[in-house]
């Protein structure tokens, strides 16, 4: 199967009306991110009785799923596995290629197929960014054309994770106004992490928003990113200095170095002091700002910044599973089956 790192994704049409394929942030509408946010929050309460969990476990047992996840994952694998079985939907996985038919040779499109011959969605993890969109198309132009979510494609996109990262914004700044007008600062490796670009992309859906990219300049936000932006009207500064930055931030986005993806020793040059965050960078932190971050951490984050409660990314990292619950609620058009709040 065929696992080279395609060129970045080009930019999709926007906007089909219902959600189908969930491959590039850049479709979703205000109104989708919305109507997933209020989802989110109805699903995650629902389960917590026990004839809410139970009438979730019956929205989907007529589904399967499929997690092909051939790129190293805990949580987003956890949280879509856990999801799936909340709606009782039942799953299969892939989690080394050397275990399926593709180290006979089969090609990509061949193996999307075969999958697709016995669920009713596949959820992908891959190290190439273009190969969600790949199965998407090898899937549209079958017999059997069932949704595809990419589940992280590369270096590319995210989006599901940027949905999550949505939705735990919106719950930090719920009496607050949510995200609108808040300035959000990124740092890290934000030239080769895909949580940033997917997040950045959904960020032109808040107006008012500033964002911050903080990071040495061989690690920067990528330009296409950047046109984007500039393309949509969002306000957007680069900085190598977070000290500079920090008392102005209302959110703060931490990534780790992607040493996965260095070709020589790119990231011996980056400088773990001057970015990370621990309990002096956390004196500095508006009394009401928020620290994120996606996950897995490095050094960039100092464990003691666990305690604040202004540190949300265990209760981040637990909302991508009732985000993927509404995701899949959305995909498979059940949502009125749920009861009202
Ligand atoms: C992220 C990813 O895989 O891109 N992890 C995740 O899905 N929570 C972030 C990372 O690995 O740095």
């Amino acid at each position: 199967m065929q696992t080279a790192n395609l060129s970045r994704a080009p930019a999709p049409e926007r906007a089909p009306a219902r959600l189908f394929h969930i491959l590039d942030p850049r479709v979703l509408t205000r109104a989708q991110l919305d109507e997933l946010c209020d989802l989110t929050t109805r699903v995650r309460i629902l389960a917590k009785s026990r004839i809410g969990a139970r009438i979730l476990q019956t929205l989907l047992p007529h589904k399967r799923a499929m997690l092909y996840f051939v790129q190293p994952s805990t949580r987003t694998f956890m949280s879509f596995n856990n999801a799936c079985h909340i709606l009782g939907i039942r799953t299969s996985e892939i989690r080394d290629p050397s275990t399926s038919s593709e180290v006979k040779g089969e090609s990509f499109d061949d193996s999307i197929r075969t999958f697709s011959s016995y669920v009713d969605v596949i959820i992908m993890r891959a190290s190439g960014a273009g190969l969600a969109a790949q199965a998407a198309a090898a899937v549209d132009a079958s017999r059997r054309p069932i949704p595809i979510i990419n589940a992280g494609s590369g270096q590319d996109q995210h989006p599901t994770q940027a949905l999550l990262d949505i939705y735990t914004l919106e719950r930090s700044f719920e009496h607050r106004g949510g995200i609108e007008g808040k300035t959000i600062g990124f740092m890290g490796d934000l030239r080769r992490g895909r949580t940033v670009r997917s997040l950045a992309y959904l960020m032109t859906n808040y107006p008012g928003v500033r964002l911050v990219f903080i990071a040495p300049a061989a690690f920067q936000i990528s330009d296409d990113i950047k046109s984007h932006l500039r393309a949509n009207g969002v306000e957007f500064s680069e900085t190598d200095s977070l000290h500079e930055v920090l008392p102005g931030l209302d959110a703060i986005y931490l990534t780790r170095l992607q040493t996965e993806w260095d070709v020589g020793e790119e990231s011996a040059s980056f400088d773990h002091r001057r970015y990370s965050f621990g309990p002096s960078e956390l004196g500095r932190l508006k009394p009401e700002g928020v620290v994120l971050h996606p996950l897995p951490r490095g050094p960039e984050l100092d464990p003691s910044v666990d305690a604040d409660p202004r540190a949300v990314y265990w209760r981040q990292e637990r909302n991508g599973m009732w985000m993927r619950v509404a995701l899949l609620v959305k995909i498979f058009g059940v949502e009125d089956e749920l009861p009202e709040r």
